[in-house]
């Protein structure tokens, strides 16, 4: 999963029933692998909201599957009625989870392009080219982010000569993308380039991406690294075993501001106090130019008290929800939080490594002058 073609996607086309589009199951990871496959627009969207499918870029990707289901669906219907169609469609895919940008960018992506198509076979042959080419960008996106990353890794080990330490919050790998992944890009890349590296990975309650997902990818591609409760950040960066932290986001303002898993900001805050570098590493799908300021503008998605009161887990080949909270405990669940820019040493995107300002990140994105997200 370096450089090269990927291995796998997240995502994809049934090459025998084009009418069907294939996920892994990401609830069931590390314990189970199964594929499952959609045929609604609306079975996506059920899909993006239990997290069957999770992660900004895979979310952005299988939204514009959706909206290829929901062109389907429209097939045989009038110009009129199949264009009401996507617009309800795109509405409830863009519902279905609030905070990752790239959700909304893929539907909208689509809406514009479609407009205007009348003929029903037209609209599928022109929202399956779309949602291939959603997809395709978001395979190179990351793999171009991988190579700018590894220019980080490579210059602290030629400093060091010593295993670079980096640390990661939640999963920004390749299951949170179509492939790749984007904060993991540059750890395959170093890894595969042959740069000793080893990864810090928080286990990222309540859901535990981290410890669920990041360590099995990271396992299966052969990166050394090592569990820690999310609480252990801090103590590891006063120590001196943090070189480099590289976290995902899910939206990023026009300023750098980083909406990213909750407990991202708790680690900024300590790498701040302790000289360590902290970038954040998204495709341009992630950002939101309509947006200056991250905590009056990024929704925060509140999920269900109960992945706070309560563990999962697996057990004979179930999975369970023990309880670990006081019985009638009440819990709030926040999903992200956002990290404001001046904690965030540099964004690593497809096109370079900017600053996290709104002149450096224009002077990479010029399209993105004017605060819109086009259609
Ligand atoms: O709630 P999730 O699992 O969809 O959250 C997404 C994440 O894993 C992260 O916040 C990630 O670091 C950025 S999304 C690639």
């Amino acid at each position: 999963m370096g450089t090269g073609e990927p291995v796998r996607r997240t995502v994809w086309l049934d090459s025998a029933d084009p009418e069907s589009v294939r996920v892994i199951d990401q609830c069931l990871l590390p314990f189970e692998y199964a594929e499952v496959s959609i045929r609604t627009a609306e079975g996506m969207a059920a899909a993006i909201r239990d997290m069957v499918v999770r992660g900004a870029g895979c979310i952005g990707a299988s939204a514009g599957y959706g909206m290829y289901l929901a062109a389907l669906e429209a097939r045989y219907m009038s110009g009129a009625d199949g264009a009401a169609h996507l617009e309800r469609a795109g509405a409830a895919l863009e519902a279905s989870r609030p905070t990752a940008v790239n959700l909304s960018w893929a539907v909208q992506r689509q809406l514009g392009e479609l407009a205007g198509i009348t003929a029903g076979d037209e609209r599928v042959t022109r929202a399956r080219e779309i949602a291939e080419s959603i997809a395709d960008e978001d395979v190179a996106s990351c793999a171009a982010i991988g190579q700018y990353g590894l220019g980080l890794i490579e210059e602290i080990y030629a400093r060091t000569s010593r295993p670079v330490n980096v640390m990661t919050h939640c999963n920004a790998g390749w299951l949170a993308f179509v492939s790749h992944g984007t904060a993991t890009a540059p750890m395959y890349a170093a890894h595969d380039a042959g740069i000793p590296v080893h990864v810090w990975v928080s286990e990222t309650r309540p859901r535990n991406q981290g410890a669920r997902l990041t360590a099995w990818e990271l396992g299966e591609h052969g990166v050394p690294h090592t569990l820690i409760v999310d609480n252990a950040a801090g103590h590891l960066m006063q120590h001196g075993k943090v070189d480099l932290i590289i976290v995902g986001s899910d939206r990023t303002t026009i300023n750098g501001d980083v909406a990213n898993k909750i407990g991202t900001y708790m680690k900024a805050v300590a790498a701040a106090d302790n000289d360590i570098p902290f970038y954040a590493a998204l495709p341009s799908s992630t950002f939101d130019p309509s947006s200056r300021d991250g905590l009056a503008d990024i929704p925060i998605e509140e999920r269900d008290p109960r992945e706070v009161t309560n563990a999962t887990a697996f057990h004979d080949g179930h999975q369970i929800e023990p309880r670990v909270a006081a019985p009638g405990t009440g819990a709030i669940n926040y999903g992200f939080d956002v990290t404001p820019a001046r904690l965030v040493a540099g964004i690593i995107s497809e096109r370079g490594i900017c600053r996290a300002s709104e002149e450096s990140i224009l002077s990479l994105y010029p399209e993105f002058v004017g605060g819109v997200i086009s259609r």
